[in-house]
């Protein structure tokens, strides 16, 4: 085996994460919810999965993320588990399993990763959810981050247009990247805000910076499965590339099938026992 499969190889830690910053090496991400799509991409050398809440959206079509629950995201969690063994699984502590309780954000993390075997978990906001960060940190749970859009406060926000584009929205995001770099955190997202902003943030703090809708100036790129793989075709913001249209492939191989059935054409002569 050479030293380029080894290291291929080797499975992703947080320390791995840190030190992919220090030498420049961008640092990819994707959601999954379930063992069949996990394994693939953990296959392909993904380096971080995220058990994103997205599942609400994407698995339960659900119109936001609030709905999910601690029960569900440990469900898909466990399935991804069981398929990955490379890639860091991060989990979104779901709405309602958090905020405003310290005592209880350690105790939904402690269910995660005792009931899905994750590596850590993520939660959204800046400073109101620095001492659930620390309390979590206590338990030797890893902790992500996540600034700028956050989908849970979609009714506070009342959109999902681009934030901080403002000098006071800007600044305070600036000032909470900081406050969860010196809370423990290993890493942040940064969701739907200037590049330039972005880029800032990156080269001010320490830990990975991971974007999505951020620009190009930050320590890696994360991206919802179901959207970078044309599932989810309706949905087309200016920071999604992608890179397969399935879902017209996948409606095309049903209509196809639903023809073979209705002219008898499946199963033949070689497809029966
Ligand atoms: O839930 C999710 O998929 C996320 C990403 C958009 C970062 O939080």
């Amino acid at each position: 085996m050479s030293s380029a499969q080894s290291s291929e190889e080797k499975k992703i830690t947080t320390h791995v994460l840190q030190e992919m910053k220090r030498r420049g090496e961008k640092i990819s991400m994707l959601t999954a919810y379930d063992y069949s799509m996990a394994r693939i991409i953990d296959a392909a050398g993904i380096d971080v999965v995220l058990v994103g809440d997205s599942a609400s959206n994407v698995m339960a079509g659900y119109e936001t993320t609030l709905p999910i629950t601690l029960n569900e995201m440990i469900y898909h969690a466990a399935s991804v588990v069981r398929a990955v063994s490379r890639a860091l699984v991060v989990v979104d502590l779901p709405f309602g399993s958090y905020q405003g309780n310290s005592k209880e954000a350690l105790n939904s993390s402690i269910r995660i990763m005792k009931e899905s075997g994750a590596h850590a978990v993520k939660l959204e906001g800046g400073r109101e959810v620095k001492e659930s960060i620390e309390r979590i940190l206590t338990a030797g749970v890893p902790v992500m981050g996540h600034l700028g859009l956050t989908p849970q406060s979609i009714y506070k926000f009342g959109t999902y247009v681009v934030r901080a584009k403002e000098d006071t929205e800007a600044q305070r995001l600036i000032e909470d990247a900081h406050i969860l770099a010196e809370s423990g955190c290993f890493a942040i997202v940064l969701e739907k805000i200037p590049a330039q902003l972005a880029a800032r943030v990156a080269a001010e703090v320490k830990i990975p910076i991971i974007g999505i809708g951020a620009g190009a100036g930050v320590d890696g790129q994360v991206l919802v499965l179901h959207d970078m793989l044309g599932i989810t075709h309706e949905f087309s913001p200016r920071f999604l590339r992608r890179y397969m249209n399935l879902y017209d492939d996948i409606k095309a191989a049903t209509e196809r099938y639903i023809s073979d059935v209705k002219s008898k054409d499946f199963p033949n002569k070689h497809e029966q026992y």
